[in-house]
């Protein structure tokens, strides 16, 4: 008797874990070591230089909108995928793109929203991205952005960028511009 009691009960619980998923079963705690955070947390300085270029025969970025009024860059959206060099020359070594875009976001200065991943292509970065997403007023001499996220080697990445302008040509509105990037991650 006793026996038959514990086989149902055993049938039972059996049942219960087999059951269909319900609802709130899509997220579980899990263990970090799984996806890599069994290491120390490191920090990576990366020193790129990034080129945009909006005319020309080969542009990198293009305008999607332009802005609102002649008055600002308020309202203009342009969509980029730039090249990222080791140094400061257009020529040199390639080691990532800048892919994303930057919109005009304020009306009364000079100040874009910047949303680009940084995917490298070389070493052992290739194939890794950093996020970066902020307030980018490309007037003032050092401007901060933060590092939101990463991928591949920068995953669980958060940081910060320090953007310099390095080159500027008020004509085509081509620019170089030196990104510090300062990324912690595992
Ligand atoms: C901006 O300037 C251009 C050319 O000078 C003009 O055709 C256009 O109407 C202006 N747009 C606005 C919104 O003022
Ligand atoms: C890059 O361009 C400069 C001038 O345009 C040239 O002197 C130099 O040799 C080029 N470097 C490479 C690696 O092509
Ligand atoms: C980067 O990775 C891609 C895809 O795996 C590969 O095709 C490419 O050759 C790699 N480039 C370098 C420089 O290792």
């Amino acid at each position: 008797m006793t026996k038959l009691i514990l086989i149902l009960a055993a049938q039972i619980i059996i049942l219960m874990t087999a059951a269909v998923a319900s609802p709130g079963d899509f997220a579980r705690t899990m263990d970090g070591k799984h996806v890599g955070l069994y290491k120390n947390e490191k920090l990576t300085h990366l020193r790129v230089y990034w080129h945009d270029s909006t005319t020309g025969r080969n542009p990198s970025s293009v305008i999607i909108q332009q802005p609102v009024f002649n008055s600002s860059v308020f309202g203009l959206i342009t969509m980029m995928d730039d090249a990222l060099t080791l140094d400061m020359p257009r020529n040199s070594t390639v080691v990532g793109q800048a892919q994303g875009m930057y919109a005009g976001a304020a009306q009364r200065e000079v100040s874009f929203l910047m949303v680009m991943n940084f995917a490298f292509t070389t070493g052992k970065y290739n194939g890794s991205t950093i996020t970066i997403l902020g307030r980018n007023t490309v007037t003032t001499k050092v401007r901060e952005m933060p590092v939101v996220g990463g991928s591949g080697m920068f995953r669980f990445a958060r940081g910060h960028v320090e953007a310099r302008t390095k080159f500027f040509d008020t004509k085509s509105g081509d620019a170089t511009v030196e990104y510090n990037c300062y990324v912690l991650h595992y």
